[in-house]
């Protein structure tokens, strides 16, 4: 094996993704722990203060309590270099864990015992559904009331149309959970409460069904009740077949405690066993670029602006998809066709950021970005000069005009918005002849609004006059005719503009006055994201 070949096998990139109060700030801390990358998980008070300290990096997420922007964190566990992405939970910022997990192998499904499938983990089961990741499921909570395991296993497969396959089978349950039953391995693995309240590692007593010690520290109701679940589950349930689950078609099922730490260790071993290792990307010409690829390739996933308020520095994360990094790096840019040295490459190590001076495929590094990456971009040696698949676009759903409200502040605004728009935080239109006077931003939830005027008066100290549109629905325009724009420009009900690449889009109210468009404009197409992937 080479050394590439090596490290490829090693390293599992994966997102967790949750409704929000699931536990995925504990689950991640509680993986760090196993990793060693934090000694001690914070008890519940400290934990309180530092809740984001982790893994959120804004200051608005600390003042809204809700975590807006993904981040990437590292360990290592059992020979593994893992990389997790975390995402934001709040459904207005769903475009940017859209973004997070096409950097993704795999995805964690974290679920709240006692609260089942919720709305949010719905909605980002099928963005990564869409993209045929496999779907790991941990249920959280397992130490205190929460519904039967059975009956949540048919919600996952009612609701979210997967097969879902218990590994690890829970033992007590309503919080008297003491242990489970791991299905494939055939054993017992009993927790010992320590009292350290999930602060430490914890221990275990394994054994098998028959074991005599573990059958009496069951005792008589817990060991019945456990013959009965597994003789239902191998009755009545799928078998575990591992191409499924490679195609995103069965998810294997955990349970445990992100809280008191049970069930997490036996859970990450299995996940990591099992998850997949970086696998190849489609390009946009439909050729396919392998991770043993000698050359170097990499695309850029998410654009952090801002991350240290005393350095005004610009990170661009980016996933590495074949060959191997080396710092200091001089790698073809795509989209700008020119040479781009990839400086203070880092990587993030629960609260530091470390220099990196060798990365490999599936790994994630933030380089220092003068201002030139878009989100999708990409990124290769000389000789490959790749062009990656195009990133979804989320339609924007909420429209507004923006003007500076000083207009001595014009350039100061002007670079914020532009700068924003290249994050992905908001999508940039203006109307033909208006130029850059008079904005439209388009975004998907009501938040991201809230988030750029804030950003715009603390990073950029230009103060907003917002004033909210009508509009509920764009699309792309496209047509032969061009007289049929001019038609549309006069329209009561809707504004044509043009998106920052100069192609006409369409805002209309609702989905009947787009009905309205099309009837009366024969040989009109509309679509509902520029690179005509879905048609309306
Ligand atoms: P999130 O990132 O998904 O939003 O969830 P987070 O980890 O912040 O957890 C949400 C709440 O659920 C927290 O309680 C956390 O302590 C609790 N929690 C997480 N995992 C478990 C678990 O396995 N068992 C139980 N019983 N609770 C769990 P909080 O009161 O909101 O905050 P805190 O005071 O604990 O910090």
């Amino acid at each position: 094996m080479t050394e590439l070949q090596e490290k490829i096998a090693k390293r599992r990139t994966f997102a967790i993704i949750s409704h929000p109060d699931a536990g995925k700030t504990t689950l991640t801390e509680k993986l760090l722990l196993y990793g060693g990358a934090i000694h001690l998980a914070g008890s519940v008070k400290a934990r309180k203060a530092n809740k984001h300290a982790v893994s959120d990096w804004m200051e608005i997420e600390k003042q809204r309590g809700i975590s807006v922007t993904s981040s990437v964190l590292q360990f290592d566990y059992d020979g593994y270099r893992v990389n997790i992405l975390d995402t934001p939970g709040h459904q207005d910022f769903s475009e940017d864990t859209y973004r997070t997990l096409m950097a993704a192998d795999s995805a964690v499904m974290l679920i709240d015992a006692a609260k089942g499938v919720e709305p949010q983990t719905k909605k980002l089961f099928w963005v990564a559904h869409r993209r045929h990741l496999p779907i790991f499921t941990f249920v959280n909570k397992l130490d205190r009331y929460g519904r039967n395991p059975f009956d949540l296993m048919d919600e996952i497969e009612k609701l979210l149309n997967i097969r879902a396959f218990p590994i690890d089978w829970p033992i007590g349950i309503d919080g008297h959970y003491q242990g489970v039953y791991n299905r494939l391995a055939k054993t017992i693995e009993l927790f010992e409460e320590d009292g350290s309240h999930g602060s430490k590692k914890l221990q275990s007593t394994t054994g098998t069904l028959d074991d005599p010690k573990i059958k009496e520290m069951l005792g008589e109701e817990l060991y019945q009740n456990l013959c009965n679940d597994i003789e239902l589950l191998d009755m009545a349930g799928d078998e575990f077949n591992m191409d499924l689950v490679t195609k995103g078609e069965l998810t294997p099922m955990f349970f445990g405690s992100a809280m008191t730490n049970f069930g997490v260790e036996g859970f990450l071993k299995k996940f990591l066993e099992l998850s997949p290792e970086p696998q190849p990307r489609e390009l946009l010409d439909g050729n396919i670029i392998e991770p043993e690829n000698e050359s170097f390739s990499a695309f850029v996933f998410k654009i952090q602006a801002n991350m240290n308020p005393a350095h005004r520095d610009r990170i661009s994360f980016m996933r590495i998809c074949s060959g191997i990094f080396d710092k200091g790096m001089t790698v073809y840019h795509t989209q700008s066709g020119k040479p781009v040295k990839l400086a203070q490459p880092q990587q993030f190590m629960a609260q530091e950021r470390t220099i990196v001076e060798r990365a490999y495929p599936g790994d994630i590094i933030g380089v220092f970005d003068p201002g030139i990456f878009g989100i999708g971009d990409s990124l290769s040696n000389e000789k490959l000069k790749v062009q990656f698949e195009e990133f979804p676009v989320f339609p924007p759903e909420i429209f507004a005009r923006v003007q500076p409200k000083d207009s001595l502040k014009r350039k100061q605004f002007e670079k914020g918005i532009l700068q924003l728009s290249q994050e992905g935080a908001i999508q940039v239109f203006h109307q033909e002849g208006m130029g850059m006077e008079s904005f439209i931003v388009g975004v998907v939830g009501e938040l991201q609004l809230e988030v750029l005027e804030y950003r715009l008066e603390n990073e950029y100290n230009a103060q907003l006059v917002m004033t909210r549109l009508p509009y509920g629905v764009a699309r792309w325009v496209y047509t032969d005719k061009l007289e049929t724009l001019d038609h549309l420009k006069g329209m009561d009900n809707a504004m044509l503009v043009l998106d920052k690449k100069e192609r006409p889009v369409i805002l209309v109210n609702n989905e009947w006055a787009l009905n309205w468009v099309v009837e009366r404009n024969p040989g009109i197409e509309l679509t509902i994201v520029p690179n005509d992937v879905a048609r309306v």
